[in-house]
Order: C-alpha cells, then sequence, then structure tokens
C-alpha cells in the first residue's frame, strides 16, 4: 500500500440518520473498490449486497453497535462498530482517505471505549483486505476461515483477537 501522512480526523459517536447516509456510502466504496483488490468479483458483489437499500436496519443496526465515525473536516470517512460483548463487528474506511491513519484511528478509540467498558479482549472477523491493518493494532488470527458464507458465496476471512492489556 502506498505510505502517506496521517491525516488528522475527528473520532465522534455515530449520530443518525445522517449518518446512516454517509457510513453506508462508506461500506458500499471501501468494499467495492478497496476490497475488490484481494477479493473476486462476485465476492464483492456477495459482501457488498445491494448498493441502494432502505437504510432504517442499517441505522438501527449501527445504534446498537456503539458505532464510532471518522470525519475529515466534516465529512464522513470510516466507521468502526464495537459490541458490548467485544467484537469489532465493523471498520469501513472510504478509498479517498485510505492508508491516511483513519483505521488506526478508530481502533485507538474502539479499544479505548473498550476498556472504559471493562473488556478485557477484542474479537473480530477480519477481511483478507483488513488483516494487515489488524495485524498492525495488535490484533493475531486465531482461526482462518475460508469457508466464511456470503449471501451463498464463499468469502474467506479470519478470526483475530487482541488482549487489552
Ligand atoms: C482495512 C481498512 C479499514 C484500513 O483502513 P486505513 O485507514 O487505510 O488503515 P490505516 O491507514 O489506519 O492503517 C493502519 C495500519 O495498518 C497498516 N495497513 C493498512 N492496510 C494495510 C495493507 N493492505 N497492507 C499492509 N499494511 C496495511 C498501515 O500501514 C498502518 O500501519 P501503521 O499505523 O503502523 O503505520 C480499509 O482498507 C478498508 O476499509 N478496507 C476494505 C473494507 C474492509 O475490509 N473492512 C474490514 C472488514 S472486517
Amino acid at each position: 500500500m502506498s505510505i502517506a501522512a496521517p491525516t488528522p480526523c475527528d473520532i465522534r459517536a455515530y449520530r443518525g440518520p445522517d449518518d446512516a447516509t454517509a457510513t453506508f456510502d462508506v461500506f458500499q466504496a471501501a468494499i467495492r473498490q478497496t476490497a475488490a483488490s484481494v477479493y473476486a468479483p462476485d465476492q464483492v458483489e456477495a459482501w457488498a449486497g445491494p448498493a441502494r437499500t432502505d437504510l432504517t436496519t442499517w441505522d438501527m443496526r449501527r445504534r446498537k453497535a456503539a458505532t464510532l465515525v471518522a470525519e475529515v473536516e466534516g465529512v464522513v470517512v470510516g466507521f468502526a462498530d464495537l459490541t458490548p460483548d467485544g467484537l469489532v463487528d465493523m471498520v469501513f474506511v472510504h478509498p479517498r482517505a485510505g492508508g491516511r491513519g483513519i483505521a488506526r484511528a478508530l481502533l485507538t478509540a474502539v479499544m479505548h471505549d473498550a476498556r472504559a467498558w471493562g473488556l478485557t479482549e477484542l474479537r473480530t472477523f477480519a477481511s483478507r483486505s483488513a488483516q494487515p491493518a489488524f495485524e498492525r493494532l495488535g490484533f493475531v488470527v486465531v482461526a482462518d476461515r475460508p469457508d466464511n458464507m456470503v449471501r451463498g458465496v464463499a468469502v474467506p476471512n479470519a478470526e483475530m483477537r487482541r488482549y487489552l492489556a
């Protein structure tokens, strides 16, 4: 990946419903552009799902998951979900902001929140695209999952964990 200077970003709590549209756009672009370099077109299509959809359920999930949002100059460029049991359910950064430390800033904030909640460990199911970033943030692979299925298509990922010392 290209190396660029970290971009200062603001990390804040998800506010929805405006954030629903912005985070869904980030999700779509991150899969259809960034992750498309490591997954085949049918895998990308299955994972991304419909490009347009009613965002009511999406919005409810983000609120339930204590989603954090990253903004650069007021524009949403990434988001991460943390569920109360320590699952980092989603980390997505828009390709136009990729490689500039946005995921690091999000995951650092997620770890801060997790410690504040009294959690001692985080886990995630990292895509092939995200595995190197999670490794840089101290996560280790505990199980490869070549047969992970999404909408009837195998989209391999890996279960990773990080202890919160
Ligand atoms: C994975 C993803 C979230 C990373 O976001 P990002 O903002 O570009 O990542 P950062 O710039 O914060 O990188 C964090 C660290 O990981 C490293 N890194 C990130 N991607 C990397 C890659 N593909 N290869 C090697 N190192 C990588 C960076 O060098 C950086 O290391 P450092 O801070 O120690 O210098 C983003 O690429 C993305 O949205 N990918 C597609 C969607 C996806 O797979 N999401 C995860 C679902 S589980």
